[in-house]
């Protein structure tokens, strides 16, 4: 859904009393007013899941998982299933995150998978996708994120359309160094094109966000843009004041 969404992901920072703190300032910025017509959420790590969804309980923030498993139940030691994140609140899950391509080797495959399965439980799946430097440097960029967008078409097929997509160029996590607003729009619309490719109403009505560097002071330039429809923010979410100056922008 295109409508304009900002997701903190705090990756695995946090703790019982750090989260209270934050839930409280966010929630009475958020009562403060924020603009209609928009959707905005933290994907926290497991572990504080229950604590967050009953700081959340009269909160417009909803909240989110950080990663899913594409098996339902059974002999899988460690993982945490589409149906006990849905039990615990939660509306959106990351999956594909490079940190979790690159340092557990996920590939695009298993990636879909989860996808799949977050979606049978009600669980917005926001896929990441991103180049490396080495890729943008060379000029190969497009066709990187390209082949990550086909693979997910291929599995999921239409029901894309009921998915995120974060574009995250990969040298611009944490470097504190951000596409450009027209790098970024310039991605987001090669990947709404290619989506035109397949299905005009899944490339008409997916949200696709951008995650890399995303600060108070870039965020309003960036969400400007026609083909980019809010963010995953990773830093700059830890801090309550400039994860809510980010949600007004
Ligand atoms: P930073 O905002 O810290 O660059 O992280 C982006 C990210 O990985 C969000 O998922």
């Amino acid at each position: 859904m295109r409508a304009l969404t900002v997701i903190g992901n705090w990756k695995m920072n946090g703790s019982l009393s750090i989260n209270q703190a934050w839930m409280q300032s966010v929630g009475e910025g958020m009562q403060c007013g924020m603009p209609a017509g928009r959707r905005f959420g933290v994907c926290v790590p497991f572990p504080y899941l229950h604590q967050c969804s009953q700081l959340l309980a009269s909160s417009q923030l909803l909240l989110g998982a950080q990663d899913v498993s594409a098996h339902e139940s059974g002999a899988y030691t460690g993982e945490v299933s589409a149906v006990m994140l849905q039990e615990m609140g939660v509306r959106f899950a990351i999956v594909g995150h490079s940190e979790r391509r690159m340092q557990y080797g996920e590939a695009n495959e298993t990636i879909a998978l989860k996808a799949g399965a977050a979606l049978d439980h009600e669980i917005t799946p926001i896929i990441c996708v991103g180049e490396t430097a080495d890729e943008r440097n060379s000029g190969r960029a497009i066709e990187a994120v390209r082949r990550q967008v086909a693979s997910q078409v291929s599995t999921l097929q239409d029901r894309l359309v009921d998915c995120l997509i974060a574009y995250e160029p990969i040298w611009a996590i944490g470097t504190g160094k951000v596409a450009s607003a027209q790098m970024a729009q310039d991605m987001h619309r090669a990947i709404r094109l290619q989506l035109a490719e397949f299905d005009h109403d899944v490339s008409a009505h997916i949200g696709i966000i951008y995650g890399g560097s995303v600060r108070a002071d870039n965020a309003t330039e960036l969400f400007a843009m026609p083909d980019i429809d809010g963010g995953l923010v990773g830093g700059s979410s830890l801090d309550a004041q400039e994860f809510l100056a980010i949600c007004r922008a």
